[in-house]
């Protein structure tokens, strides 16, 4: 793999913010300077530093997995299996999901090691958006959407975020686009009309979207790009 793209993937920053660090001499190759972004690395024997960290130590993995329903968002648990479980992954060790899907909830879920990632996609000051798909007992109205728009009280503090309700065909499904995390938040928005949610997927995160050719329960690593994309919402 070349060196930019190489040091992209290990969640250094931007393609072009890496080319800049090699230029600038910050990364060095078996103990020399090399600023040449062209260089094939050898992953297996070379020595990566950057800014004098071995990058060996700091590796950050980043998987996309289309949790399925009954999987606990979480790393461990006695009882339940959780989404980690499904992943046959080395090294393992580290990796965490990145906020929480309900029990019953299928779709994207990001799984990584870097918290500072995690961190800010999480973080409420962000407002990264959410994208579900939802099934509902019963038929959605314009003023459900307009009422979504304008914040819903589900017992909080504050009113919710405004949020998007596109009403599909039959008008008992819909998009629902939410800017926070909060526990139980969709389903909580459409008690507070009266509906109970009786299917719910997760189709994107940020720039992140759900691949529809991931089966349920499988899980790839993110691409370059979406790595890249989705540091460049920070
Ligand atoms: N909102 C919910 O109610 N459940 C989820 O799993 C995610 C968002």
């Amino acid at each position: 793999m070349r060196l930019d793209k190489y040091l992209t993937a290990m969640g250094i920053g931007s393609r072009s913010q890496v080319k800049e660090y090699i230029k600038k001499g910050k990364v060095k190759i078996n103990g020399e300077i090399l600023k040449k972004p062209e260089y094939h690395v050898d992953e297996e024997n070379d020595i990566i530093e950057f800014q004098g960290i071995n990058l060996e130590y700091s590796k950050f993995y980043y998987y996309m997995l289309h949790k399925p329903a009954g999987y606990l968002s979480a790393v461990k648990d006695d009882h339940c299996e959780t989404v980690l479980d499904l992943l046959d992954v080395t090294p393992k060790e580290g990796l965490f999901p990145v906020g929480r899907l309900d029990k019953d909830t299928e779709g994207l879920l990001l799984i990584t090691n870097d918290g500072i990632l995690s961190h800010e996609l999480l973080s409420p000051r962000k407002h990264v958006d959410k994208k579900y798909y939802v099934e509902l007992d019963g038929v959605l109205t314009k003023e459900d959407a307009e009422h979504f728009q304008k914040g819903v009280d589900i017992g909080e503090d504050k009113l919710t975020k405004p949020a998007t309700l596109e009403i599909l065909e039959g008008n008992d499904k819909a998009y629902i686009t939410i800017t926070e995390g909060k526990y139980h938040q969709v389903k909580r928005m459409f008690r507070s009309i009266g509906l109970t949610v009786t299917y719910l997927k997760r189709i994107s995160m940020g720039s992140l979207v759900l691949d529809e050719t991931l089966e349920k329960g499988a899980y790839r690593p993110l691409t370059e790009s979406e790595i890249e994309e989705l540091k460049c919402n920070r």
